[in-house]
């Protein structure tokens, strides 16, 4: 991975700082995205003292506002011709209802839309690489997913787990559906569930019921290192070269839900993502091959 650049959000904290500090023990070249100045400093310090790699960069952007995610993609976009992976990886779960700056429902915008958005705004970098790899976290939550077009902020019926579970089909649906449409087939797109991570994303913005039953859940869970294996894999392996448009458990493809492979669904969720992000054609940022 030497001279190579990965550019990955969330890396703060949990799965995502310890695939980024996997890919900088590697020699990877980084940029990570988070929200917060200060722990986007504290993160970078941390992983060049842990794996001696140097280019370390960071960007402050909160995923949950397109105009952060447009000043952020700018500012890569006006340093970095070239990007050779991107790791959509932060992520999040409300248990009330919260909506973002652009009223959307935060988990879906922050889960699925950021996904969405940052990866066309960096297309022309990822465009220039010769192996350009697109990876998604996604989970296995998303086998009780869907996506409710009817009231896709969950107005009616919000539950965390419900939204948690449509955003994360939402990952498959958009990994797969970018795939089918992608006209630069050297650019791969890969969707994995990391497994059940002792991480505290059931923390952060929940009630105390839901942090309790995620503190008693996550006892089970794998550790944060452990976690980050099948992004790091997908991420590097040269075994996975070219290999696009599928869903990765422990390094190893995998069937996802009967529901995320309805071609109708992801057409539907493709539209509607374009519209809400104010895009008006995903690709025509890049040319065809
Ligand atoms: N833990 C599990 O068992 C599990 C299972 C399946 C899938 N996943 C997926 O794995 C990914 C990582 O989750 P994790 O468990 O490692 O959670 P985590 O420890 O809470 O890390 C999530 C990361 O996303 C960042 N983030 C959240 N909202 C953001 C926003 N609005 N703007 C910018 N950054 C934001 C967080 O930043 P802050 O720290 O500043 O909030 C943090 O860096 C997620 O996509 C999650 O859905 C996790």
């Amino acid at each position: 991975m030497k001279g190579k650049l990965c550019v990955i959000t969330g890396a703060n904290a949990g799965i995502g700082y310890e695939t980024a500090l996997g890919l900088a023990k590697m020699e990877t070249d980084l940029v990570i995205i988070s929200k917060n100045e200060s722990r986007v400093k504290t993160t970078i310090d941390k992983i060049k003292t842990e794996s001696g790699h140097k280019n370390v960069e960071g960007i402050v952007a909160d995923l949950s506002s397109q105009k952060e995610i447009k000043k952020g993609a700018k500012e890569i976009l006006d340093k970095y011709t070239k990007i050779d992976v991107l790791i959509n990886n932060a992520g999040t779960w409300y248990s009330n209802l919260t909506y973002t700056d652009e009223n959307i429902e935060m988990q879906f915008a922050v889960n699925h839309l950021a996904y969405f958005y940052l990866t066309h705004l960096l297309l022309p970098a990822l465009a220039n690489s010769d192996d350009p790899r697109i990876i998604n976290v996604g989970s296995d939550s998303h086998f009780s997913g869907k996506i409710h077009f009817n009231d896709i902020n969950l107005t009616k019926k919000y539950h965390g787990l419900r939204a948690y579970s449509q955003s994360k089909l939402a990952n498959i649906l958009f990994t797969y559906e970018f795939n089918r449409r992608n006209p630069l087939k050297k650019i791969s797109i890969n969707c994995l569930q990391p497994g059940l991570v002792k991480t505290n994303i059931g923390l952060k913005h929940t009630v105390a019921l839901h942090g309790l039953a995620w503190k008693l859940r996550r006892l089970r869970g794998i550790t944060p290192a452990e976690g980050a294996e099948t992004s790091i894999y997908l991420a590097s392996s040269d075994d996975v070269k070219g290999i696009s448009g599928k869903y990765w458990d422990k390094s190893k493809m995998k069937k996802s839900s009967k529901r995320s492979y309805i071609k109708e669904d992801a057409q539907r969720l493709w539209l509607l993502s374009e519209k809400l992000c104010d895009i008006d054609d995903y690709f025509s940022v890049i040319s065809e091959e």
